[in-house]
């Protein structure tokens, strides 16, 4: 059975003592449910701000419920890059997956697809997956060209990769007009783009494409993730806003195992 994931993005959000309370409010709760948990394949994965990383990790390392994710990290190996955080760096605190690509960051910080691929090379070069997003913003999809531009987004941050690298990646869909706005995408369009991703990655990769988890990320919370993580080629979900409240997320994980 192919595993699903729920991955609470926190973005900015938490003080160190906030996310350390959210962690340990999570433990015991996922501990009683554990077989469930494991009975649909579930991953649970937070990403925390990045100074949260290690403590979180310190938190959880007994237990094997919760992974780890960064938000992002910096396209080059290592060197004189104020402020950044390399691969290797996440990698070395037992960070398992980084999200490349999240829209914020194409907006906000203007990433390109070329500068993504090379954060995806170096994601997967530190023994980690990369959970490349794309997602199309309300004026592509108003005129029509929504999969133009998912297409764009995922052939454009996918160059070059090994059989092998393929195996370790993930795709998020987010729409950028369902993000923190809470108007969820219908699961008719879920279906639709989560379909096209599919073949997609189906034609680049052969058969391999077919194992790509795909998740979807926009206004998901309690009541809706259940139907949409039962869609179609829906491998899992990428939270915002409703992973904030710790008791909200805890009701998201009870509803769909
Ligand atoms: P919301 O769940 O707040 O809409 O955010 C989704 C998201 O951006 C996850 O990466």
């Amino acid at each position: 059975m192919m595993h699903k994931y729920l991955i609470g993005n926190w973005k900015m959000n938490k003080t160190l003592q906030e996310a350390m309370d959210c962690i340990q409010y999570l433990l015991p709760q996922l501990e009683a449910i554990k077989d469930a948990i494991h009975s649909i394949n579930l991953n649970l994965v937070i990403a925390p701000s990045f100074v949260h990383l290690w403590p979180i990790k310190e938190l959880i390392q007994h237990h094997t419920l919760i992974q780890l994710a960064a938000q992002n990290c910096h396209h080059e190996i290592q060197g004189a890059f104020t402020g950044e955080v390399s691969a290797a760096m996440l990698a070395s605190v037992d960070v398992k997956y980084v999200i490349i690509g999240h829209s914020e960051r194409r907006i906000y910080q203007k990433e390109t697809n070329d500068l993504l691929a090379s954060k995806v090379k170096k994601v997967l070069a530190a023994g980690m997956s990369p959970i490349l997003c794309c997602g199309e913003n309300i004026e592509q999809r108003n005129t029509g060209e929504h999969k133009t531009a998912i297409y764009h987004q995922l052939k454009g941050g996918l160059v070059d990769l090994t059989l092998q690298e393929v195996q370790k990646l993930l795709v998020a869909y987010e729409p950028v007009w369902a993000i923190g706005t809470g108007q969820v995408a219908s699961l008719e369009v879920i279906t639709e783009m989560h379909d096209f991703i599919r073949e997609i990655l189906l034609e680049q990769y052969g058969m391999i494409g077919e194992k790509i988890p795909i998740l979807y990320g926009g206004s998901c919370n309690a009541k809706n993730i259940a139907a949409i993580l039962n869609g179609s080629n829906v491998n899992g979900g990428l939270i915002g806003g409703a992973s904030l409240q710790v008791n909200h997320f805890m009701e998201m994980i009870n509803n769909i195992t």
